[in-house]
């Protein structure tokens, strides 16, 4: 007779279910997002995303150290300008408050990684991604400008760049002006199958760039195509980027899991703010145990295959994982 399979054997102690774990989430992996505003002395907190604040150049240390601190993979830096207007001109201006605030950090924590969000979202006056004609995104007039903001992060001492307009032809665009800077050295983590995703809504409080008319459905991906962003991805890869993304992470995890077996570059997924916001929400409630739930999502996206998880929950996972360790 068939013998019952007995699972239960080794889930019976904390210790043998730890000896047979699959997935672990590692805590140099996790990036931390950061948003650093212009012309204010106080650290703003952002309503929609309990715990995370804007914060002034002047306080950017303080964060900093805790980041170096906590032995977290790094941090993703987004700028807010002062000044903005139709071309996003602060966003390639070498003293403009991104470039300040990377070479702040370089100098608080020189072994931070940096990495430096390229967009003009942030730094247009109309909220787009790209440069805007008669009410259209102009995708081939936004390269020079992308291309542009991303040598003044370099040179600022950006460690990556991480393009995340999804206008096409950006990788390449980005990487031959960076090689011609001088920057062959400078890696590129592109945005590659970012969708156009009711998840980012918080993020645009915190960044300020919703966009002033419609959408950016004309250039991020539509959520119901899967197979279409493993063909942004290897074209992204064939422009020369050096990591990959996918963006959101939990409701694309089915796209986390192609892009992991399709592709061998390094994989990164954002754990974006609408994520971060919804667990913050219920576990105020007292409705879900927050700790427990974002371990298991960033257990959920590395079991889907993401290498490297861009969260705003990096600095209290780092600090859990270091307790967690059965
Ligand atoms: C800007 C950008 C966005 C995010 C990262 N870079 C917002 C958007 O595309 O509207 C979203 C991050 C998040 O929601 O946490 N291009
Ligand atoms: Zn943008």
């Amino acid at each position: 007779m068939r013998q019952m399979k007995r699972f239960r054997r080794l889930r019976r102690t904390p210790q043998l279910r730890a000896l047979v774990r699959e997935t672990h989430i590692n805590k140099n992996s996790l990036i931390y997002p950061l948003f650093v505003e212009e012309g204010t002395k106080e650290r703003k907190p952002v309503e929609s995303m309990p715990g995370i604040y804007r914060y002034p150049l002047e306080l950017l240390p303080l964060i900093i150290k805790e980041a170096a601190d906590a032995g977290i993979g790094g941090v993703l830096l987004f700028g807010i300008p002062a000044h903005k207007d139709a071309l996003g001109s602060s966003a390639y201006d070498d003293s403009g408050i991104t470039q300040q605030a990377i070479r702040l950090i370089k100098k608080t924590a020189p072994e931070l990684t940096v990495i430096a969000d390229v967009c003009l979202c942030e730094y247009t006056d109309h909220g787009h991604c790209g440069v805007v004609h008669d009410g259209e995104i102009c995708n081939d007039e936004t390269l020079p400008l992308l291309a542009k903001t991303a040598v003044s992060f370099a040179k600022a001492g950006a460690d990556i760049i991480a393009p995340s307009d999804m206008m096409d032809g950006r990788v390449a665009a980005i990487r031959s002006a960076l090689d011609e800077a001088g920057f062959a050295d400078i890696p590129i983590m592109s945005y590659s199958a970012k969708f156009a995703s009711g998840y980012y809504s918080p993020f645009r409080d915190a960044a300020d760039s919703a966009p002033c008319f419609g959408d950016r459905r004309s250039y991020q991906m539509d959520p119901a195509n899967g197979r279409e962003a493993l063909r942004e991805i290897e074209d992204d890869i064939s422009e020369g980027a050096d990591i990959v993304m996918v963006k959101p992470a939990l409701a694309y995890l089915d796209v986390i899991s192609r892009a992991r077996e399709s592709f061998e570059l390094p994989l990164a997924a954002y754990n974006v703010s609408g994520e971060y916001s919804m667990v913050k929400a219920a576990a105020r409630n007292g409705w879900i145990d927050e700790r427990r739930i974002v371990l298991e999502n960033l257990t959920a996206i590395t079991r889907a295959g993401a290498d490297i998880i861009i969260t705003y929950h990096a600095l209290d996972a780092a600090k859990w994982l270091e307790e967690e360790q059965l």
